[in-house]
């Protein structure tokens, strides 16, 4: 392993095997390397496998072929060196906002007293200030995501993986998340392996992009999405127009490459 990657993926592919039904050739031969306290995007089409890359870096699946290390250590399990924001957010029903943001503090053992304080601060943080006894039903879509991610940023876990955490968020909402995380990322360092759909949103967050081929899902290329300039004003530059366009060509040209490959 290279010195200094937080994340080191090396040859994982992965097979999901439905009960009765043809197995899934989801991953093949995925090598990813994540710097220490480097933000990186994870771009490609609709089931590539990007979703399954997080849950076996997130420790939720067993690895099947190949090694995933974290800090150096082989991935065998969940862990609270790992913040997971779930694309299909996974709150608990039956625990209120704070309740649900309470629960991992607690399970990290965090005293009582400092778990309501840092709660709090992680719920006001996502602009659900008012909302702490609400229960997830009585939610938005995008307020159930902004619980989620405050329960993940609470715990203030060294790596960050997130699966589309913005995905259902109004605009508005989105752009306020957006420079919060990187907000939150300039000022703690942490790593961070973010899944999105938006090419905009990974040339604008990340340092790099890394794309993926169509299932079973590759690593296509990876590009360097650095700019001199910060703040929301660099995505009117040309150069960030430039990489941006690149990026989506690449990602429009695997997505049309895998449809004329299932027509045939
Ligand atoms: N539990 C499962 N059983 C069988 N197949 C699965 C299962 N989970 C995922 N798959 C399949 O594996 C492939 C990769 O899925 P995955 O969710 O990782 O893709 P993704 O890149 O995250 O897609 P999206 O961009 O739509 O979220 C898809 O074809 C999906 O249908
Ligand atoms: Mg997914």
């Amino acid at each position: 392993m290279a010195t200094g990657a937080a994340i080191a993926v090396e040859n994982v592919s992965h097979h999901y095997r439905p009960p009765k039904k043809r197995p899934v050739h989801a991953l093949d031969q995925v090598s990813l390397e994540v710097g220490d306290r480097e933000f990186v995007a994870l771009l490609g089409p609709s089931g590539c496998g990007k979703s399954t890359l997080l849950y076996l870096i997130g420790g939720f699946m067993p690895i099947e072929s190949g090694s995933i290390r974290v800090n150096g250590n082989l991935v065998t399990g969940p862990g609270p060196d790992r913040g997971v924001v779930f694309q299909h957010f996974a709150l608990f029903p039956w625990k209120t906002v704070l309740g649900n943001v309470l629960y991992g503090l607690e399970n990290i053992g965090v005293p009582r007293e400092e778990a309501r304080e840092r709660a709090q601060k992680y719920i006001d943080m996502v602009h659900l200030t008012g909302f702490e006894d609400a229960y997830p039903n009585q939610l938005s879509g995008g307020m159930k995501q902004r619980a989620a991610i405050a329960r993940t940023l609470a715990i203030d876990p060294d790596i960050l993986l997130m699966d589309e955490p913005f995905g259902a968020l109004d605009a508005q909402t989105r752009g306020l998340m957006q420079e919060e995380l990187l907000s939150i990322w300039q000022r703690t360092r942490k790593t961070v392996l973010f899944v999105t759909h938006d090419v905009r949103e990974a040339v604008y967050l990340a340092e790099r992009v890394v794309m993926m081929t169509a299932r079973p899902g590759r690593i296509m290329e990876s590009v360097d999405t650095r700019f001199d300039e910060a703040g929301p004003g660099v995505m009117d530059r040309p150069e960030f127009v430039e990489k941006a366009s690149y990026i989506w060509n690449r990602i429009k040209g695997e997505a049309i490459a895998t449809v004329a490959a299932r027509a045939s």
